[in-house]
């Protein structure tokens, strides 16, 4: 690995976790920042998280000490003369930015790259400014930048594609996984963030369910870390309803991405989320604060019927074990079951001709393997629901209660997922095995979005998408070509 000469502007949190990783890893750091004492403190910062390391055994002394002797703060942007590539990580301006890069090249060599953290500004307009916007690149890391092993190298319309090799190099050398994204809104990482939020927000919108319940079961369905809500508070809605708000306007108001009504008021009332206290949710000391659910209604008996399809057996036997009769004929049942895709129990009563007031719908996603979700028609009898809901729970089983919505909880959110991902393999804004790494390690899912959409079936997305259109006619779920031709095709949705 070549050792780069990397000064650093803005030792802000990203600025400083960036000196670390480059200085660990060999690299010799110069770091900068406008304000009195600002880039001393990023370099105490670096030399502690060395101590810990060194503490932990993850470093040896002899190592600790020669990074800290590559780790050196400048007092003026004209120290950095000497560098070979230069990371920004100052405030997220556009014109601060170009003056910043338009300084810098009357100070650095010809050979020395100019790099940007940028989250949400155009690489191709921060170059703009610039005498040699071929030398510029965006390169975006994540925080905490030593833990988050992922950065994002983007290059702007002019960029060589020398420079772009050389970051992805560089990058790669730190042991962080490297992903080339387009000069595209969002890049990648939160391009492909908009559906977990947005669909959330469409769901409570709805009155599909709340919250906590939205939350929970995308946590014990899907295995998220956190559901959207509790993901909006920590982020801060202040920071997440912008970038939405960004780049819904940055692609042409694209109906996918769409923000929602529910964020402006929020904003005006200071919900920010756990940092003002109050989001989503109540926060106390720091702590989320979930109602508990309440406790289910008890089994009582009576009679059942499971339409046929995915996941029908394993749905008999939990009625039979939380103790219901089943029957082989709808006409003799008391309540009648289905399973629908992509589909209300509106829609599913009315294709199958059942009874409304006697159907509810439980979702096949996942093979009723985790928390079971159970949804009503607005005809179905509320005391059939609790009866319905009672054996499910009977089992031990935690039930998740909500109104009529095609694709409940679940197939929704998942669906628009491995849309996105479809999305920004169309546009060429990144290949399929970057988007699927860029989203496990960037956002912290359990899969990529491709490879969730091989798991459930391109052919299934599709048509969960389809009948989502169907019913509702929003063209956010309009299927992506890339989603649609894989699937009629039967192809995976990694062969990009
Ligand atoms: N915080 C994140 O999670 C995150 C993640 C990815 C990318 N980013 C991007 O990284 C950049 C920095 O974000 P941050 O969170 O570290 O901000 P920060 O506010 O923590 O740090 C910014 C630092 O830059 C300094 N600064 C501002 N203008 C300057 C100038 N003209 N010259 C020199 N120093 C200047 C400030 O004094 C401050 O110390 C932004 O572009 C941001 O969008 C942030």
């Amino acid at each position: 690995m070549a050792r780069e000469i990397i000064g650093i502007v803005g030792a802000g949190i990203m600025g400083r976790g960036i000196a670390q990783l480059f200085t660990q890893v060999g690299h010799v750091v110069r770091l900068h920042d406008s304000r009195d004492g600002a880039a001393g403190a990023g370099r105490t910062y670096v030399l502690a998280m060395l101590d810990k390391l060194e503490a932990k055994g993850a470093m040896s002394a002899d190592d600790r000490r020669a990074a800290e002797g590559r780790l050196s703060t400048v007092p003026s942007l004209s120290d950095l003369s000497g560098c070979t590539l230069i990371i920004e990580a100052i405030v997220e301006e556009l014109e601060a930015k170009r003056s910043l890069f338009a300084a810098l090249e009357g100070i650095v060599g010809d050979d020395c790259l100019l790099a940007s953290n940028t989250s949400s500004l155009t690489v191709s307009d921060i170059a703009a400014g610039c005498r040699r916007p071929e030398r510029v690149a965006g390169l975006h890391f994540f925080n905490p930048v030593p833990l988050m092993k992922l950065a994002e190298v983007i290059p702007g319309l002019l960029t060589d594609a020398a420079v772009t090799d050389r970051l992805l190099a560089l990058v790669s050398g730190t042991g962080h996984r490297a992903v080339l994204a387009a000069d595209q809104p969002g890049f990648l990482v939160n391009h492909a963030g908009r559906a977990l939020y947005t669909e959330g927000l469409r769901l409570l919108e709805e009155g599909a369910a709340t919250v906590p319940e939205i939350d929970r079961t995308l946590r014990e369905t899907l295995g998220f870390r956190m559901g959207p809500f509790e993901l909006l508070d920590l982020t801060g809605l202040d920071v997440s309803g912008k970038v939405m708000q960004s780049i819904y306007e940055q692609f042409q108001h694209e109906p996918r991405y769409r923000p929602s009504s529910l964020i402006p008021p929020r904003l005006a009332a200071g919900l920010y989320g756990r940092k003002t206290g109050r989001g989503f949710y109540p926060y106390a000391d720091g702590v989320k604060q979930e109602p508990a659910e309440p406790p289910p209604p008890p089994a009582r008996a009576g009679t059942a019927w499971v339409a046929e399809g995915d996941g029908a057996d394993a749905l008999r036997a939990l009625l039979s074990a939380g103790g219901a009769e089943l029957r082989d004929d709808p006409s003799t049942a008391d309540i009648l079951f289905v399973l629908p895709w992509g589909e209300d129990v509106t829609a599913a009563a009315v294709r199958a001709r059942l009874d409304a007031r006697r159907l509810v719908g439980v979702d096949p996603l996942g093979g009723l393997t985790g928390r079971l979700v159970l949804m009503a028609s607005p005809a179905t009898d509320p005391v059939l629901v609790d009866r319905a809901h009672g054996w499910l729970a009977a089992t031990g089983r935690a039930v998740t209660r909500m109104q009529d919505s095609p694709g409940f909880i679940g197939q929704r959110v998942l669906a628009m997922i491995v849309n996105t991902g479809c999305e920004i393999a169309q546009r060429g804004i990144a290949t399929p095995a970057d988007i699927d790494a860029a989203v496990r390690l960037g956002l912290g899912y359990p899969r990529g979005p491709l490879e969730w959409g091989d798991l459930v079936g391109p052919a299934r997305v599709l048509s969960i998408l389809e009948r989502l259109l169907a019913i509702t006619g929003d063209p956010r779920y309009r299927p992506s070509p890339y989603l649609r031709r894989r699937a009629l095709l039967g192809l995976s949705l990694r062969e990009g």
